[in-house]
């Protein structure tokens, strides 16, 4: 394939709301050293991706303008710097602006390769696209922090959200007794995932019914955070990841409180995706947009009531 000298990419100019989006003509970035090229072929929105927009990682790194946004995407190899990734592979990737790269919400991206890793046949782009950040955000606290296994009970906080509707899938596969709390609309869809017990938010309250857990999962914040230790039992871990920042000290010293540090490792997304490719995990694709309408998408996951995942087709 005969790559382009330039692409059309999403851009903005400077942090704000999704009206500071602009499809622009945009070089197409060299693929560097440990760096793949890949031509995209779909996009995945987290709320990560408008956090970003909006300015709300400054503290970590700032946005070199025009800066394109987007964590995770698929594509086809086009050029690969590293051993182990072909010209034609098709992938899963998740950009890190950290390490300077640009975002993936473009034509064509150029990743990290230990971010990167082949999607298995079986498994299509659009549903590879679950287990990148979301699906890495649910396999780090349930599986590596967790350790969830039969016999524990794990509480996960908004079990219809991108990340939590792997996380209760991921908890069940794993044996343990699962409960999830979504609100009115989404009770039916938690349950299809596989939670033993729904706890619809809007009436009834998850420390009443949940306690006692083992690991609760996180993705809310604030009060619902602080109420949560209330449900552990003696031992029981509250893992993090949720950008609203609470008091990290546990109001109580018999109860471990962790915040999941999200490095979507290519280990981690093989993983997610060997499981997904016998049919254990299902990714739930519910909104897609073509790519002109890609700020549309941002603002589906910014009402923060998103059902699974919410991805952008790129032609
Ligand atoms: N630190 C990290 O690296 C990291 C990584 C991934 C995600 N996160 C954070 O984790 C959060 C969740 O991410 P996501 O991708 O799953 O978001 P999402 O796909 O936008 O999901 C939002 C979900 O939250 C549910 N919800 C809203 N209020 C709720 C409440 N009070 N109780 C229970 N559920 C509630 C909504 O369900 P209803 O419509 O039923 O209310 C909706 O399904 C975000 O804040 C995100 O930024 C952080």
């Amino acid at each position: 394939m005969n790559t382009p000298k330039t692409m059309q990419a999403w851009c903005v100019h400077d942090y704000g709301k999704a009206d500071k989006f602009v499809l622009e003509e945009m070089p197409v970035p060299a693929a560097g050293e440990g760096s793949l090229l890949l031509k995209v072929t779909a996009i995945g929105v987290n709320p990560v991706d408008w956090k970003i927009r909006e300015g709300g990682h400054r503290r970590m790194y700032e946005l070199k303008f025009p800066a394109t946004l987007g964590r995770d995407c698929t594509g086809v190899v086009i050029e690969s710097r590293v051993p182990g990734f072909k010209p034609g592979d098709r992938v899963l990737a998740v950009s890190d602006q950290g390490r300077g790269y640009q975002g993936a919400h473009a034509s064509y991206a150029a990743v990290p390769a230990d971010f990167a890793t082949k999607i298995p046949a079986g498994v299509s782009d659009e549903e590879a696209l679950a287990f990148g950040v979301a699906g890495t955000s649910a396999w780090i606290p349930i599986v590596e922090m967790g350790k969830v296994g039969p016999g524990m009970r794990v509480l996960v906080q908004a079990g219809a959200g991108g990340v939590g509707g792997i996380a209760v899938q991921l908890a069940r596969h794993l044996g343990a007794e699962v409960f999830a709390t979504c609100g009115p609309k989404n009770i039916d869809y938690v349950k299809s995932l596989g939670a033993h017990r729904v706890i619809d938010y809007s009436k009834e309250d998850f420390v009443q019914v949940a306690t006692p857990c083992d690991v609760i999962f996180d993705t809310i914040g604030g009060d619902t955070h602080k109420r949560a230790f209330a449900a552990l039992k003696p031992g029981g871990l509250q893992v993090r990841v949720n950008a609203i920042p609470v008091d990290p000290k546990p109001p109580r010293d018999d109860v471990r409180s962790e915040l999941a540090n999200v490095r979507c490792t290519a280990e981690r997304m093989a993983s997610q995706l060997e499981l997904a490719a016998k049919g254990i995990l299902k990714a739930q694709i519910t909104q897609r947009f073509p790519y002109a309408q890609l700020p549309a998408a941002y603002l589906a996951s910014e009402t923060g009531h998103a059902r699974g995942k919410i991805i952008v087709t790129v032609p």
